[in-house]
């Protein structure tokens, strides 16, 4: 007898309601402070779905929860709650279907006094909402409204809403902007950034921006390039992310080239760090390189680093350039003959190429220019079929921003430019790690600073 008394005691059972359209943070806090042994999880609107107040299936509501829970050592079960028809017959119904319980959980009302009525023990539990539910869903809708056109699903926007309201309060709080290359993924560049474009474009918001702070998705040399343009600010890039052509050259190679060829100008591309810049007279970037290799009146100039780009310029231009052997390894990958097969294949595709393709390709498009002129033309331009010959996150900004325009062809994914996650952001904005703020050499800032403004003001 005394036994069966202590095991009735220890051995408790919790119902908790609710209706997790979605799951999010304050259930889970929730769940964490339940003290029986076993957690019945009662969903409750579970025959319904697909309204913008119940989008997720039970199916769907389920999974998000088992997602969370199965690693986590709670003994939980999941249950479908009918919805209240017979408010005198509806607690002895969800009875028959969860079987006995000892204490019930939830944070409607109703649901709490029809239990109270009944008799049974109805604990309040502080459910810890930094955000509702329905901010949640409202979020979700936001996002998909833009995120549907790659793709991706409602639930997808469901599951990273709470994330992007989490880092869309947080840089409002700290007069922050995010900049994001268009080489981002989608989530970022129609969730979360202010500011969408190419490396001239971000460079030119971050220099004339009011911010205190900034949150560069991209490349790290981007990031470099914002804190040299505007030092006062604090400017903070996601995740580690190199560069293929920045790898290529030190500051060292720069210094051995000036010895080597005294009195020639070097022109730097931007995909370079910070102390290369400042070993440069001048910087460009793929949408003015050839205006400022134009508007310097040397006959010779270096160019560095990107030889594939240089052999375009050279093409272009009446000077003779000397150039260093950086490539760019996603769009040296690009073949002419996917090229001709699109040609072959679809002839009124217009087909645009980034400057720092293979020349074999260039010279076989319809235009050669930086991410943005590639945006630009596809606005401009009433064709309807495109093929876009540089990194696949052009190819989600037309798919998202002009629907009716037709990509044909494939992309290519940049390794470095993908290492950038949402919540990569949301830890810059938190709680910025070491590896994530732009610190640079005050000699080097302002020495590669020279460089950065003479690319300013001879591109106006
Ligand atoms: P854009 O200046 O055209 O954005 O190019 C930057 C880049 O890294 C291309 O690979
Ligand atoms: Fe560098 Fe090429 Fe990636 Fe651009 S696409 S960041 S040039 S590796």
């Amino acid at each position: 007898m005394p036994c069966r008394y202590f095991l009735s005691i220890i051995f408790m059972k919790a119902l908790f309601i609710g209706r997790f359209q979605p799951l999010h943070k304050g259930h889970l806090d929730a769940l964490k402070q339940i003290s029986e042994n076993e957690i019945i999880i009662g969903i409750g609107s579970s025959q319904y779905n697909e309204t913008s107040n119940n989008p997720c299936s039970f199916e769907e509501r389920k999974k998000m929860i088992e997602n969370k829970l199965d690693s986590s050592n709670i003994n939980y079960r999941i249950i479908a709650i009918p919805d209240i028809n017979d408010e005198e017959k509806w607690v002895d119904h969800v009875k028959d279907i969860t079987g006995e319980f000892d204490t019930v959980y939830t944070g409607n009302s109703v649901v709490k006094d029809l239990f109270k009525k009944k008799g049974y023990s109805v604990k309040d539990i502080e459910i810890n909402i930094k955000i509702s539910g329905t901010e949640i869903r409202k979020e979700a809708e936001r996002l998909f409204k833009m995120l549907e056109k790659t793709k991706r699903t409602f639930s997808y926007c469901l599951s990273i809403a709470p994330t992007t309201l989490e880092i869309n309060k947080l840089k409002r709080e700290q007069d922050a902007i995010i900049l994001a290359h268009s080489y981002q993924t989608t989530d970022i560049m129609y969730g979360v950034a202010d500011f969408l474009g190419d490396s001239y474009g971000l460079s030119k918001i971050a220099a004339e921006h009011s911010a205190k702070k900034i949150i560069f998705c991209s490349v790290h040399f981007m990031g470099e390039t914002a804190k040299i343009l505007s030092p006062e600010k604090e400017v903070l890039i996601p995740a580690v992310a190199g560069c293929s052509l920045a790898d290529s050259i030190t500051a060292e190679d720069v210094k051995n080239l000036k010895e080597k060829y005294p009195g020639i100008p070097v022109v730097t591309y931007v995909n370079t760090s910070a102390e290369v810049k400042a070993e440069s007279d001048v910087c460009c970037t793929s949408s003015n390189a050839l205006k400022i290799i134009e508007s310097i009146p040397n006959e010779e100039i270096i160019f560095i680093p990107d030889m594939l780009m240089g052999h375009n310029l050279q093409k272009r231009t009446k000077k003779k350039l000397i150039l260093w052997d950086g490539v760019c390894i996603v769009h040296e990958r690009f073949d002419k003959r996917a090229v001709d097969k699109i040609r072959a294949q679809f002839p009124e595709t217009k087909i645009l190429a980034h400057y720092e393709c293979t020349s074999s390709v260039t010279d076989a498009v319809d235009l050669v220019g930086s991410t943005s002129d590639m945006l630009n033309y596809v606005k401009d331009n009433p064709a309807e079929h495109y093929m876009l010959i540089t990194e696949c996150g052009i190819t989600d900004r037309v798919q998202t921003e002009f629907p009716n325009k037709n990509i044909v062809g494939s992309c290519q994914l940049c390794p470095y430019m993908k290492k950038i996650k949402l919540e990569d952001i949301l830890v810059a904005l938190k709680n910025p790690r070491k590896d994530q703020v732009i610190n640079l050499d005050k000699e080097v800032l302002q020495k590669a600073k020279i460089s950065l403004d003479k690319m300013m003001e001879l591109s106006k």
